[in-house]
């Protein structure tokens, strides 16, 4: 085994290729799960060595053409996405970049080992359950940063988004940020899903072992009320950090009695004291907590919109695309939709050899598996007449050249038509609810204050394919191409 060299050895001698390759490959594996593959070795050592690609070709059964065209600038870009540093790669700059990454990279890793020494070796917190891994995650650090301050101040926050937004992943980043932070205050950090939609017993129990605090008495209690009782007093004694993921699963699934013996639950957490916090990912905000919101009462939630054009484009870019103003464009179409972007490029993959050139040469809006299956169920099941046929207006009236569709515009079309004529009530209510399971965004225009409505290519997509036909009985759509 090769011995560790000293900091001093490597900042001051030459760095080998070896070491320099195992950097860059673990790098590429934390950050998104694979290793480096034969031809982008072939193609590092070449660039570090400063030859050209007929050279390293002739040492390799890859073609240059195979080389400089298709792993190269993917595996630039990769490097660059990774780095983080802003900076771009070439093939010419890799070797002066990766030395500099190396020597940067090493001098934090000397000052964090150092730090840990001489810090208190308890520091870093374990995470009890089973959070998703956060390597290959971008961006948020607005939302991070956000979430940091309410767990300070509230007992419970909701990280509500649309379907594969990215609530799970965010959620397990705040852990395991919070996990390694030495400041942290909190003692227990805990993950629990409950898709499985346990009653509220059975997901106490699961919490208290989770908590496992010795110091209290664990003796069962037979009536729900005292079982949340002694959990409230487990979060009295420790501060605990609790992520409940797809809390909208209990909202909707389970029965009457059920669903009310959750209400009480919860405002017992929210209202009774103790220092401890849950945070609760949802695809919509519970009716039951927006009255708790009204009266000031200590919960807070944080909208998620997709990731913002940077964060989207390392994404992208992590994942092999090399082009990066189509990058952007798929950016735009999917409103940088993390789950949706991760579905194209897998198709790009499949059906078009990875290029995004091939993909833009027969261009189309994709709608994922997963999201469809969403939609489905929203519009054959959720939505009620009117919500589907202010969905359909603004399929029908956001074109390229206007991308929003103000109050106004809505009003005319539902209350004023004398065939129509809805209550402005039910028209305001009808938003309020499409806004809330996330199929609409709102945007206020900047000098007149007026509230302005805009609907996602791949749900316009959705409602003009209308896969169901359930738009199709709710009103003949006119005949509007949509790639
Ligand atoms: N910031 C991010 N950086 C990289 N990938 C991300 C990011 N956020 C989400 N993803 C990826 O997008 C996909 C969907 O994310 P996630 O499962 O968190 O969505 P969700 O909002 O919890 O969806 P659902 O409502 O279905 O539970 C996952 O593969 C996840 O890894
Ligand atoms: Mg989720």
């Amino acid at each position: 085994m090769k011995q560790k060299k000293s900091e001093e050895q490597i900042s001051c001698e030459q760095l080998d290729f070896d070491t320099v390759l195992t950097f860059v490959d673990n790098l590429i594996f934390t950050k998104i799960g694979r290793h480096l593959s034969d031809p982008e070795i072939i193609l590092i050592k070449g660039s570090w060595d400063n030859v050209d690609y007929d050279e390293i070709s002739a040492g390799s059964t890859y073609s240059a053409n195979y080389l400089q065209r298709f792993v190269g600038p993917q595996l630039w870009n990769l490097i660059s996405a990774i780095a983080g540093t802003g900076e771009k790669v070439t093939k010419k700059k890799l070797r002066n970049f990766l030395e500099k990454l190396f020597h940067n990279q090493y001098n934090s890793q000397q000052i964090e080992e150092k730090n840990l020494e001489e810090a208190p070796s308890d520091c870093s917190i374990k995470i009890n359950g089973n959070p998703p891994t956060t390597f290959n995650f971008f961006g948020r650090e607005q939302e991070l940063n956000q979430i940091g301050e309410f767990i300070k101040r509230y007992k419970c926050v909701f990280l509500i988004g649309m379907a594969g937004i990215g609530k799970t992943a965010l959620a397990a980043k705040i852990l395991q940020q919070i996990s390694t932070n030495s400041e942290s205050k909190f003692d227990c950090l805990i993950w629990r899903s409950v898709v499985h939609t346990p009653t509220v017993p059975d997901l106490i129990s699961e919490l208290r072992q989770l908590i496992q605090d010795p110091t209290l008495d664990s003796s069962p209690v037979e009536y729900t009320q005292a079982q949340i009782t002694t959990l409230i007093k487990e979060l009295q004694s420790r501060r605990c950090l609790i992520v409940l993921d797809e809390i909208d699963k209990i909202f909707q699934k389970v029965s009457f009695e059920q669903r009310l013996e959750y209400r009480l639950f919860f405002r017992r957490i929210i209202e009774e004291q103790h220092q401890s916090c849950f945070i609760l990912t949802s695809r919509i905000f519970p009716n039951e907590f927006k009255n708790l919101i009204k009266n000031q009462r200590p919960l807070q939630y944080i909208k998620l919109k997709g990731l913002n054009k940077d964060a989207a484009m390392q994404f992208l870019l992590s994942q092999g695309l090399a082009d990066e103003e189509q990058c952007l464009e798929l950016i735009e179409t999917y409103y940088g939709h993390p789950s949706e972007l991760q579905s194209v490029v897998e198709r790009i993959n499949h059906f078009f050899a990875g290029s995004t050139k091939i993909f833009f040469d027969n261009k189309t809006t994709f709608i994922s598996p997963e999201f469809q299956t969403v939609l489905d169920e929203l519009f054959s099941k959720s939505l009620n007449q009117l919500e589907c046929e202010i969905m359909i207006y603004l399929a029908k009236h956001i074109t390229i050249d206007s991308e929003l569709i103000s109050f106004q515009k809505l009003l005319k079309h539902f209350n004023h038509n004398p065939h129509k004529n809805i209550p402005v009530s039910e028209i305001v209510e009808a938003i309020e609810s499409l806004e809330n399971q996330s199929l609409i965004e709102n945007v206020t225009h900047s000098s007149s204050k007026e509230i302005h409505f805009s609907l996602q290519p791949v749900i316009k997509k959705y409602i003009f394919t209308d896969p169901l036909g359930v738009i199709r009985k709710i009103e003949p759509l006119s005949k509007i191409s949509v790639a």
